[in-house]
């Protein structure tokens, strides 16, 4: 083990603290962590577990989700202008007045979409039409929805809802592929994740062609058209599972690329193909191994949110976890 390592782990036992990575950090940042998961898996488990610090390694919107359901552990973002682009790309209407009020948390990363049509303006325009967020939202947007989702309980949580019609935010991708697996209406906001967004059927026909036995995964946040070649559509966990279980040897795999490293460690007889080389999510690979050890030692990064914002974004994120 290198010295950096060693720093890392003799100051994880000081802070009684718990490293947590997102399926896809960089390899190195995997390795050290205590979990690897899914955004919600990980603040799940990290919420059930006695430790007093939580190091999170992923973007902001999974840390605050951490801190919505630990409230009284100090959560660290190892990088702190880690943002998710896609979440951004909705606000809850009054957002950016409430950054301020964020222990810690007073510049935060700003995004170049424009905010003129807000999370409030579409409640305003479909009254009484539920809304169901994607985790991978701001903590204010889940604040101001009915439930939140993922990307393997979309459908699950929308036929859940009584009502026939459902507003589905951020991302316009899920929401596709939410409308194509349920009857009711879909009202959906107009995001999406560049990493995701960028794959063209002709990547998975040249993919397919190039190995010509692989099974092909995609991830419900690509394009409809390319999840309707799919073999399985699935988000990053349902992914490692469908791999596990699988009796092929050989995946093509239609997400960033950081959960490679998961799926060969766990499947070392097994053969894994990026499906385009540059699915690489630049925020998720702000966090270096520097970053957690300089975060650990100084404490510093705290994301808090505050308690008018947590109470009624744990109500949404409670609802979909207790489905
Ligand atoms: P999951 O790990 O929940 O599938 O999320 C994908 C993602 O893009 C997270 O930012
Ligand atoms: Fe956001 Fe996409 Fe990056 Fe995930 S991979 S953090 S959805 S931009």
């Amino acid at each position: 083990m290198n010295d950096l390592n060693e720093k890392i782990l003799r100051l994880k036992e000081q802070r009684n603290a718990l490293i947590i990575a997102h399926n896809y950090q960089r390899d190195e940042v995997q390795a050290i962590a205590d979990m690897t998961g899914d955004s919600l898996e990980l603040s799940r488990k990290a919420a059930s577990t006695s430790c007093d610090v939580i190091v999170f390694c992923g973007v902001n919107f999974m840390a605050e989700s951490a801190s919505i359901l630990s409230p009284d552990k100090v959560v660290l973002l190892s990088a702190f202008d880690a943002f998710c682009p896609m979440a951004e790309m909705i606000s809850a209407g009054s957002h950016r007045e409430l950054y301020g009020a964020f222990p810690g948390y007073n510049d935060p990363p700003k995004y170049v979409y424009p905010v003129e049509y807000s999370l409030r303006d579409i409640k305003r325009d479909y009254p009484g039409v539920p809304v169901v967020a994607y985790v991978n939202t701001t903590a204010e947007v889940k604040a101001d929805s009915d439930i939140c989702c993922t990307s393997a309980n979309v459908v699950e949580v929308i036929e859940s809802l009584p009502d026939e019609r459902v507003i589905c935010v951020p991302d316009k991708n899920l929401s596709a592929w939410a409308a194509k697996n349920t009857k009711k209406e879909i009202i959906s906001w107009d995001g999406y994740c560049h990493v995701h967004d960028r794959v063209r059927p002709m990547d998975v026909e040249k993919a397919r062609k190039s190995y010509p036995d692989a099974m092909f995964m995609a991830h419900p946040e690509c394009r409809l058209d390319i999840l309707e070649m799919a073999d399985s559509v699935a988000s990053t966990s349902g992914m490692l599972r469908f791999a596990a279980n699988s009796s092929a040897k050989k995946f093509i795999v239609g997400t960033e690329i950081g959960l490679l490293y998961r799926l060969r460690k766990e499947n070392p007889d097994k053969v894994f193909y990026p499906l385009r080389k540059d699915m690489v999510c630049p925020n998720m690979k702000k966090t270096t191994l520097d970053s957690v050890y300089l975060a650990l030692k100084e404490m510093k990064n705290v994301i808090k949110v505050s308690d008018e914002i947590r109470e009624p974004a744990w109500k949404a994120l409670s609802r979909m976890i207790s489905l």
